[in-house]
């Protein structure tokens, strides 16, 4: 004998399938959660050792890991304390969170990123001796569609770049996406990003560095055909080493000398 086929049957198995397939696909959800979080830290680790060149193949990350101190930074004063579980800080969480963040205003907010968390972390690394090596800070700021994201490797001083890298953009591929090509990043390494009165100088020079120039210490190519690429990478680079960003915890740094 046939079922008979109502709609209020077909409706209700339609209502019983979605209402399933929802719960499976917020199952699935809840349950990836701390795998993708694994692998986003996972990501981002890896970065900050490419940045500051400390990345070694065949070597077990977590290994490598323990190399890198990590400090959080109170951005306005430049006050930073080390951090035993850093991975439970979300510096992009905080960035958005009024209770975590200032709100910065049109003329401190060259960077396009509206709103400025008040702790952000760094990482730094130190030599056989103790002396601190490498100093890396997580920087971000808008280019032309999209906020970029990255770090920037310091030494010591300050003031000499070990290596730039951006780990999550939204730019064109060949043209502002090219932040990405190894050979455009290979140029950071060296480069003077402060003058000598402290002030973050930096320029992407459009048709390329002229080597003989005095300035080109300050200078790297710009990104060809991404003016505005290149417009936020200048600029988010000098909201982020200025007073605004990392300059106070810089000066404790260049301050504290051999103590740090
Ligand atoms: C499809 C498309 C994608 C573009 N992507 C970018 C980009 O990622 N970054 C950028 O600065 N300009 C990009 N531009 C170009 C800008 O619109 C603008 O023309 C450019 O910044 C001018 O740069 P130039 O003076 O260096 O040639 C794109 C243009 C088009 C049509």
């Amino acid at each position: 004998m046939r079922a008979r086929v109502t709609t209020r049957k077909v409706l209700f198995i339609a209502l019983l399938v979605s209402l399933l397939s929802s719960a499976m696909v917020t199952i699935s959800t809840i349950l990836l959660r701390p795998v993708q979080e694994a692998n986003r830290q996972h990501y981002m680790h890896l970065n900050i050792l490419k940045v500051a060149g400390l990345l070694q193949k065949g070597v077990a990350l977590e290994a490598q890991l323990q190399q890198l101190e990590t400090y959080l930074v109170d951005l306005n004063s430049g006050e930073f304390r080390e951090v035993e579980n850093p991975e439970t800080y979300d510096l992009r969480k905080a960035s958005k969170d009024p209770e975590k963040s200032i709100l910065l205003s049109p003329t401190q907010d060259i960077a396009g990123i509206k709103r400025r968390a008040i702790y952000a972390p760094v990482y730094l690394t130190r030599d056989d001796n103790n002396r601190v090596n490498s100093i890396i800070l997580p920087i971000h700021g808008y280019g032309l569609w999209s906020t970029l994201y990255g770090f920037i490797a310091l030494q010591d001083d300050t003031a000499t770049v070990i290596g730039v890298r951006f780990y999550e953009h939204a730019e064109t591929p060949g043209l502002g996406g090219e932040v990405d090509s190894v050979r455009w990043l290979k140029q950071w390494n060296g480069k003077k990003i402060f003058d000598s009165r402290w002030q973050p100088k930096i320029q992407l020079v459009k048709g390329g560095v002229d080597h003989d120039d005095p300035g080109a210490i300050y200078q790297v190519d710009a990104l060809s055909g991404a003016t505005l690429t290149n417009r936020g990478i200048e600029n988010l680079l000098k909201f982020w080493l200025g007073d605004d960003g990392f300059g106070p915890f810089l000066a404790r740094v260049r301050s504290s000398g051999d103590r740090l």
